[in-house]
C-alpha cells in the first residue's frame, strides 16, 4: 500500500479571558506565589468563567485553524477532538464543532487521553490521511479542568489552566511528510496516580443517590518520577525512528506541566534556552491543548523560525505519553 504523506497546514488556539494569578489563589488556599513559581514555573492560568466551556473553546480554536489555512468547514473530512472534560459526553464535542464550522462532510468524534490527547490525535489523523480516504483532518484539543479540580487540594488545583488548540493536517501534495516520526504509549498500571471519576448514581429503585465524585486526584511525585524516565526514552526513540539526532532538531515544544520537567528534558537533549518553548508561566497546564498552544505562540512571537524541525512531546493521566518529530513549513500560520 502507498501511504500518503501529511502536511501540517495550520495551528489554532483559544483561551478564556479570565486570569487567576498565584496571588489570587492565596485567598482560597494555604499557598504562595513563591511555592508555585519555584516548584512549577506557573505564575497565572486562564480559567473558564460563567457559561464558557470546552465546546466553546474548541469551536474557537477550530475556526482559528481554518481561518489561518484559508479552508472552509465543508472541506474538512474528519474532526478528532481530544478532551478529558467535554461539556457533553454526547453529543460529542466533535459533533458540536462539526455543526459550528459547517463541516457537513466530516466524520466527528472525541478521544480521551488527558494531556497526551493531541499527540494521539495526530497519530489518528495521520493514519486517516495515510490511507488516502481522508484529505483534510481537523484535530482539536480542549479542556476545562478547572470545572473538575478539587479547589481545596493545593497539590493539584494550582497546576491547571483551561484552553483549546487545533492542528489542521492534509495530504502533502509535494510528497514530503511533516510528521517524520511519532510514537504514542500507554501504561494502565500507573493509572491510579492521576484520576477523574465520573461515577453516576444507580437507579433510585436500587439505591438512593450518593455524593458524586468528579474531582481530579493526583500523586504528583509518582507522576514526576514516571515522566522523568519515560519521556526522554520516548523522545530518543522518536529521534531514532526519524533517523535524526538532537542536534538536527531546532525546537523542543513540550507539554507545559512543570518547568522542572521541561528543564530535565532540555538538559537531556543539551538544548539552549532559545530552542525550548515555554509558556507555562502564562497558562499553567492546559492539558491536551498545551503543546499546540506552545507551538502557536512560539511561531507568533517569532521564537520559532520556520522552516525548521521540532519535537512535540506530552504525558499525563492514563498514564499515557508520546512524542513526534515534525517539520514546520516556511508558511506555517502565516497567511499569504
Ligand atoms: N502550595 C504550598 N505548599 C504546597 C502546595 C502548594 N500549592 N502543594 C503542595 N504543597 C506542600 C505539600 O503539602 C508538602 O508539604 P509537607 O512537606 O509539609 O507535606 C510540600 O509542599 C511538598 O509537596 P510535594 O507534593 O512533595 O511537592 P513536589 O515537589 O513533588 O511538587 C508537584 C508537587 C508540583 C505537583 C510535582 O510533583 C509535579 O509537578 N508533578 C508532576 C505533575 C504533572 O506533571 N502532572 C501532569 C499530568 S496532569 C493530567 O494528565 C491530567
Amino acid at each position: 500500500m502507498n501511504f500518503k504523506p501529511v502536511q501540517i497546514l495550520s495551528i489554532g488556539m483559544s483561551i478564556p479571558e479570565t486570569v487567576i494569578t498565584n496571588d489570587n489563589l492565596t485567598k482560597i488556599l494555604d499557598t504562595s506565589d513563591e511555592w508555585i513559581s519555584t516548584r512549577t514555573g506557573i505564575k497565572q492560568r486562564h480559567i473558564a468563567n460563567g457559561d464558557e466551556n470546552s465546546t466553546l473553546f474548541g469551536i474557537n480554536a477550530a475556526k482559528d485553524a481554518l481561518d489561518k489555512a484559508g479552508i472552509s468547514g465543508e472541506e474538512i473530512d474528519a474532526i478528532v477532538v481530544a478532551t478529558s472534560n467535554p461539556y457533553n459526553i454526547y453529543p460529542s464535542t466533535g459533533c458540536a464543532i462539526q455543526e459550528a464550522i459547517g463541516a457537513k462532510n466530516a466524520i466527528a468524534f472525541d478521544i480521551t487521553v488527558a494531556c497526551t490527547g493531541m499527540i494521539y490525535a495526530l497519530e489518528i489523523g495521520r493514519s486517516f490521511i495515510s490511507t488516502g480516504k481522508y484529505k483534510n483532518v481537523l484535530l482539536v484539543a480542549t479542556d476545562t479542568n478547572s470545572k473538575f479540580l478539587d479547589w481545596t487540594d493545593r497539590g493539584s488545583c494550582v497546576l491547571f489552566g483551561d484552553g483549546a488548540s487545533s492542528i489542521l493536517i492534509t495530504e502533502a501534495k509535494d510528497g514530503n511528510d511533516d510528521i517524520i516520526a511519532l510514537n504514542v504509549n500507554a501504561d494502565g498500571t500507573m493509572g491510579k496516580h492521576i484520576t477523574m471519576n465520573l461515577i453516576g448514581d444507580n437507579c433510585p429503585l436500587v439505591e438512593p443517590a450518593k455524593e458524586g465524585c468528579k474531582k481530579i486526584t493526583m500523586n504528583g511525585k509518582e507522576v514526576y518520577k514516571f515522566v522523568m524516565h519515560t519521556m526522554p526514552e520516548s523522545i530518543m526513540q522518536c529521534l531514532a525512528d526519524a533517523n535524526m539526532e538532537p542536534k538536527d532538531i531546532d525546537y523542543l515544544v513540550p507539554h507545559q506541566a512543570n518547568l522542572r520537567i521541561i528543564e530535565g528534558l532540555q538538559n537531556r537533549l543539551e538544548f539552549s534556552d532559545d530552542k525550548v518553548i515555554v509558556n507555562i508561566d502564562k497558562y499553567g497546564n492546559t492539558s491536551a491543548a498545551s503543546v499546540p498552544i506552545a507551538l502557536y505562540e512560539g511561531i507568533e512571537t517569532g521564537k520559532i523560525k520556520t522552516p525548521s524541525y521540532a519535537i512535540l512531546c506530552a504525558f499525563g493521566a492514563g498514564m499515557a505519553w508520546g512524542s513526534a518529530v515534525v517539520r514546520l513549513r516556511e508558511n506555517l500560520n502565516k497567511k499569504s
